[in-house]
């Protein structure tokens, strides 16, 4: 529970959390038990907190790899105009059907966050092992990665450059890139330095 919230959307992020939580459960229990998918989910109440702290009017928010869109609706929910942007083809349905039922305006699009002109390197890149393949999303999504003021992300480990690369190249030089990790929490990165 957070000082800085009226009683309401504090009920409105509780019950957005726990339905994030079951849905996790049923996805790992029916998906994940069989086959291995790249999608784990965030420790919701750290990255709530971290998009409490930073919430100002008018900014644009993006969450790669959006999964359930948990976070990306809970973005809205706390007045960022929010976008998330997913490979799954079933998630971005489960998403879009989350953010429906919760009166949530996030947008979901299918497709990669990484950008029509990014290249991987040649042969195994161990920092790309879970950064699935698609066309790029932002063509759909009709803004560019520079258009965003915060870009969240939950890499795997050894991805963090390659999220970090991203915002370097693609995004604003005033974006603030959000990286979520187990062990770290949510660590805020502007310019590729560390704040
Ligand atoms: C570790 S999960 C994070 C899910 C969610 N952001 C969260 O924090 O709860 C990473 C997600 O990114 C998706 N993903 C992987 N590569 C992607 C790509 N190139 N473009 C879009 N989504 C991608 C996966 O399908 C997975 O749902």
């Amino acid at each position: 529970m957070s000082a800085d919230l009226d009683r309401e959307l504090q009920q409105r992020l509780d019950a957005l959390c726990e339905e994030g939580w079951e849905l996790w459960t049923r996805f790992d229990m029916e998906v994940r038990q069989d086959t291995w998918h790249p999608f784990v989910a965030a420790d919701y109440a750290v990255v709530q907190q971290a998009l409490i702290e930073r919430r100002a009017p008018g900014l644009r928010f993006l969450e790669l790899g959006s999964a359930t869109g948990v976070i990306a609706i809970m973005a809205d929910m706390l007045g960022y105009e929010s976008y998330g942007i997913e490979l799954d083809d079933e998630l971005v349905r489960v998403s879009r059907d989350l953010a429906e039922r919760f009166g949530s305006d996030a947008r979901f699009v299918r497709g990669s966050f990484l950008p029509t002109d990014f290249r991987k390197a040649e042969g195994e890149d161990p920092r790309l092992a879970t950064i699935g393949d698609a066309p790029s999303a932002y063509p759909e999504l009709g803004y560019a990665l520079d258009d965003f003021d915060i870009v969240f992300g939950f890499p795997w480990d050894g991805e963090e450059s390659t999220m970090l690369e991203l915002i370097k190249i693609w995004g604003s030089d005033e974006a603030c890139l959000l990286l979520h990790s187990v062990a770290r929490g949510v660590e805020a990165y502007r310019g590729g330095r560390l704040l």
